[in-house]
């Protein structure tokens, strides 16, 4: 029977990532996507007052939210901002050579996509904007403005398997030739109109004709799978032996890289992969929190060098 709370800051996957993540006292964890803290305030539990968290993320915002969740937790609490792909950096700016537990919950929060003035979601009128880090320099309106046809189009295929991706790239760049596209808003309903929907009959389906072209941008601006990557590639130097490490893909693109790379962990003994298969959301989970649905979490441990 799964226990979840019910919606809200809840964090996907609550009593898998503990039980498969296998905290100890005195473990030291890394939260590498500390978001609103869920998963960390549970991880922290199982910590003790021996235990070490380290709490990354890109976005200042969630950090302080995080920040605030994570007051009064017994274990000591490192809050960094700070990209997952820099973790050997983070770690010596702690004096820190190797950790237990590496998690990873990928993606975006949900107070990122409710902020309207950051433009993640098409459902808010903002400018086109998508980096969950403030520092960096290339934004989605850039993108969109910038990209050659060929290369929106690839991006749009690739990072969200966008099949209407030679439609969709055609059409922004016809639009683009009479002035910049700024905003969220004009980006949906150029692409509703790319596929011959009207904005107004696009809400009443189910999945909004512009998601994936929203998702491949968000990916682009942020270096997601780039960054996943190389977090991946870096973990086994990290992790003490016996330590593990926790992805939460939430497409496929995302899951795909990470299931190949446990796979050829494996096949080097650096690691043993102890979900066979993703494991996904039970139904009391899907219906309470739908962010869930789409939840895979895989994990493997690192055997000894
Ligand atoms: C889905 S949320 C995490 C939610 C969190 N597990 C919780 O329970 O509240 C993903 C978070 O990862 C952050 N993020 C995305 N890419 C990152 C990266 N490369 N390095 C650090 N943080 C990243 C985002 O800013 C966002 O806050």
């Amino acid at each position: 029977m799964c226990e979840s709370e019910s919606i809200g800051h809840t964090p996907v996957l609550p009593e898998e990532v503990r039980d498969l993540l296998a905290v100890s006292e005195g473990d030291i964890v890394v939260d590498a996507t500390v978001g609103l803290g869920g998963h960390s305030s549970l991880l922290a539990k199982a910590l003790g007052a021996s235990g070490r968290l380290i709490g990354l993320d890109v976005d200042p915002l969630n950090l302080d939210i995080a920040r605030k969740r994570l007051e009064g937790v017994t274990p000591r609490v490192d809050l960094l901002q700070g990209n997952f792909a820099e973790l050997g950096e983070l770690l010596s700016s702690l004096e820190i050579a190797k950790v237990d537990v590496i998690l990873a919950d990928l993606g975006v929060s949900s107070t990122q996509l409710d902020q309207g003035d950051r433009g993640f979601s098409f459902r808010h009128d903002g400018p086109l904007d998508m980096r969950m880090d403030p520092r960096l320099e290339v934004t989605a309106e850039d993108l969109v403005n910038r990209w050659k046809e060929d290369d929106m189009s690839s991006a749009l295929y690739y990072n969200a398997q966008e099949f209407r991706s030679r439609k969709i790239a055609k059409r922004i760049c016809h639009v683009r030739r009479e002035g910049r596209i700024k905003t969220t808003k004009e980006l949906a309903a150029i692409v509703c109109r790319s596929m011959g929907v009207s904005d107004g009959n696009s809400r009443r389906s189910k999945i909004h004709p512009a998601t994936k072209t929203f998702q491949a941008l968000r990916m682009a601006v942020n270096q997601e799978i780039p960054n996943l990557e190389t977090l991946l590639e870096i973990a086994p130097n990290f992790l003490n032996p016996g330590g593990r490490i926790g992805i939460i893909a939430f497409h496929s693109v995302e899951d795909k890289v990470v299931k190949l790379d446990f796979r050829k962990r494996k096949s080097e003994e650096v690691y043993q992969v102890l979900t066979k298969k993703p494991v996904t959301a039970c139904e009391d989970e899907r219906l309470a929190n739908p962010r869930s649905r789409s939840a895979k979490l895989r994990v493997a441990k690192r055997l000894s060098d």
